[in-house]
């Protein structure tokens, strides 16, 4: 069976960009899959966090994927941190992957902004901690978000040239599995930047945990131009914004967009606004339940996931230990 890796970092209450683009999608494949899903908190420090924030935050995390329809009985759900083949493996990869490819990874440029000497060396090295994440597991399918698409293309060129190296047929090939309309849910204030967690601006992302009259008042709020919607998709081009939010009530109501103009082409934002509130609002009242009701039990939580993080090191630390036998290391006996 295809084994499927995926991961989130705890750094901010998910979104609706991780929950359409990636976390939804996530779930119908613990049916057809070999399914491993990680709560990145060795990702996440690449850029500071607030100690006692991020752990809270990383629990916070692993409840809204269970809350979202991730099931610890049918999926294996971990902290990253918890299973160290991740980081030994990375190491290896730190050797393995050329400065070059890094210095063209954008996310790095945008991340670590204009004064790159400042940045720290973890964010530059973090593809490589991402490809350890997927290969110390022999997964093949990644399902994310359009912005990871180059970390794994990167993945692919660490695998190739570890087995070309070694003389050896070691690490599979990754797919990545970029879906449906929601692959890139735009920010709420500008419609050219991807709605993230770590936008200083909430006003610019629904959270997870946002309730009825927050979720109303940042749609109702949300960056518009004064044309009322087109009745066809060609009349979206030019229009991030009204793109953006015609992408998010097809994807929320399990439509195409060229459905949502049929129904709503030629009225204003506002009678579109109210119906994108309700549909959000039914779609998210249950997930933000059930996270409060899986928080008000930290130990019940924690007891999943350190199940979780058992069966994830049965499956990592064997390959990453042939990973180490491969490059020569000496094993420890
Ligand atoms: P992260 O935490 O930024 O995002 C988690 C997932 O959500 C997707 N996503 C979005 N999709 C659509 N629109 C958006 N606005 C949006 N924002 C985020 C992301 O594409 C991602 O799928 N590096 C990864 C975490 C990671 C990982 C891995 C992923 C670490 N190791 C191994 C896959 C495999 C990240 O920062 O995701």
């Amino acid at each position: 069976m295809t084994r499927v890796f995926s991961g989130i970092q705890p750094s901010g209450v998910p979104t609706l960009g991780n929950y359409l683009g990636a976390i939804r999608n996530w779930v119908p494949m613990q049916d057809t899959h070999e399914s491993i899903f990680c709560v990145v908190d060795l990702h996440a420090i690449t850029v500071w966090q607030d100690p006692k924030e991020l752990a809270r935050q990383t629990r916070e995390m692993a409840a809204a994927l269970i809350a979202c329809g991730l099931d610890p009985k049918r999926c294996t759900l971990f902290i990253q941190s918890h299973v160290h083949a991740h980081t030994r493996l990375a190491w290896i990869f730190n050797c393995v992957a050329r400065m070059g490819w890094l210095n063209r990874m954008t996310q790095f440029k945008d991340k670590a902004g204009k004064d790159r000497e400042a940045a720290g060396t973890g964010l530059y090295v973090y593809p490589n901690l991402m490809a350890a994440d997927i290969l110390t597991y022999h997964a093949t399918l990644v399902p994310v978000g359009d912005d990871q698409r180059q970390h794994l293309e990167l993945a692919n060129d660490i695998a190739e040239k570890f087995n070309h190296d070694y003389g050896v047929d070691f690490f599979p090939r990754i797919e990545p599995m970029i879906q449906g309309v929601a692959a890139r849910v735009m920010s709420l204030r500008d419609g050219t930047k991807k709605m993230s967690k770590s936008d200083p601006s909430d006003q610019s992302r629904i959270n997870l945990t946002d309730n009825h009259d927050t979720i109303a008042l940042k749609i109702r709020r949300a960056k518009t131009d004064p044309e009322p919607l087109p009745d066809h998709m060609s009349g979206l081009e030019a229009r991030p914004e009204a793109r953006n939010l015609v992408g998010i009530l097809a994807a929320i109501t399990g439509t195409m967009p060229e459905n949502v103009l049929r129904e709503h082409g030629g009225k204003g934002f506002g009678s579109f606004k109210e119906t994108l509130v309700e549909a959000l609002v039914a779609h998210l009242t249950p997930i933000s339940t059930e996270m409060t009701r899986l928080l008000d039990d930290p130990g019940a939580l924690d007891a999943q996931l350190r199940l979780g993080a058992d069966r994830a090191e049965a499956i990592a630390s064997p390959i990453c230990a042939k990973a180490e036998e491969i490059v020569g290391f000496l094993p420890r006996r």
